[in-house]
């Protein structure tokens, strides 16, 4: 059978730090209160001439440059963001366009903080079904430029960046040993659509709006919504907790990220955490996390990696990878 391998990584952060200190002169807030209550300790913001694209663009080429490919080689984009650099074309269309591509199909995803989950499960439905054989996915997020920088409550928590995977199909034997996407589990229930969102948009205020959080109600659900997506990829490939060497969590929360980890029985020197340096990056936290942690040598072929993710909607999702 057909399986979805990862070939290359990439990542690209805006050049400005910003410290919970810098944060302290804007709003009425403490390094103590974000690092107690979420783990951040700074953010990237993006500058001038930084955009999703560019930043998109910068971890695309650093994904190709580590798998020997060039876009040539590419014949599908999927961008997960919910910051493009226009409403429409398509920032994946942007980012074809910087990489000089002039062949195949390039389009945005818009599932929030799990773009980049229900991404690499869409890359790897079109890889299977034949539609695409070297996908190049993509989460990029300036969600600096969607914050109400005057509300503590929200400016504190996110930050910019971009992450990029390429996902080749490959023959597996179709067992659990293959590597590749070995399941997604994907999920949304609209009816939490006010607890997370954007107060604007082309078709009601023509406006791009801001962010608008009941961080405790996202709080709340988040945990449980999490581990009910891991189990379920856990029944779906006959593995356990055991078998996870990397969990691969999107970065919301320090808390949330270990509540999870706890609850599922990983221990924590196997989950990999950035939020500390990211801030909440929305779809681009996890291909972030996982760039670092493959970097560094501690992901490694062969290693079973989990990602999840959950935010505005609600969407959550689960994707299992043996890397
Ligand atoms: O990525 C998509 C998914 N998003 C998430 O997963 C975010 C989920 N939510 C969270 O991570 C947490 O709810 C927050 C980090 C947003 C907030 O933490 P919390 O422990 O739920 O705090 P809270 O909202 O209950 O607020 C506690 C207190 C409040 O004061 P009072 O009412 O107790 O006097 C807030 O006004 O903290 C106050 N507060 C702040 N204080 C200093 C809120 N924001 C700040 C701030 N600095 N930046």
């Amino acid at each position: 059978m057909i399986r979805s391998v990862v070939r290359g990584f990439g990542a690209a952060l805006p050049k400005r730090v910003m410290t919970n200190k810098e944060m302290e002169s804007r709003v009425d807030t403490s390094d103590e209160w974000i690092v107690q209550r979420t783990g951040i300790r700074q953010r990237h913001i993006a500058g001038e001439g930084e955009t999703t694209a560019s930043l998109g663009e910068g971890a695309a080429r650093a994904a190709l440059d580590r798998a020997g490919l060039t876009a040539d080689d590419l014949d599908l984009i999927i961008v997960a963001t919910s910051t493009p650099d226009n409403t429409f074309p398509a920032t994946a269309v942007n980012i074809q366009n910087r990489l000089g591509m002039r062949h195949g199909a390039a389009f945005d995803l818009q599932a929030v903080c799990s773009g980049f989950v229900y991404a690499v499960a869409t890359a790897d439905a079109y890889i299977r079904g034949g539609l695409a054989k070297r996908a190049l996915v993509i989460g990029a997020e300036t969600f600096s430029r969607i914050l109400d920088w005057s509300d503590r409550t929200t400016c504190v928590l996110f930050g910019d960046g971009a992450g990029a995977i390429i996902l080749e199909a490959q023959k597996g034997e179709g067992t659990k040993a293959d590597r590749g996407v070995l399941t997604a589990q994907l999920r949304s229930d609209g009816i939490h659509g006010d607890k997370l969102y954007v107060d604007g948009g082309p078709s009601t205020t023509g406006t791009v709006g801001h962010l608008r959080m009941e961080g405790r109600e996202v709080f709340k659900h988040a945990v449980g919504m999490i581990t009910d997506v891991i189990e379920a990829a856990f029944e779906a490939t006959g593995t356990t907790a055991d078998d996870v060497d990397w969990l691969v969590p999107h970065q919301a929360n320090r808390r949330i990220i270990d509540g999870s980890a706890r609850k599922l029985g990983i221990p924590n020197e196997k989950v990999v955490v950035t939020v500390d340096l990211h801030g909440n990056t929305s779809a681009a936290s996890i291909p972030l996390a996982l760039d670092a942690a493959a970097s560094d040598g501690r992901i490694k072929k062969g290693d079973l990696v989990m990602l999840e993710a959950m935010g505005g909607g609600f969407t959550w999702g689960s994707v299992l990878i043996r890397w």
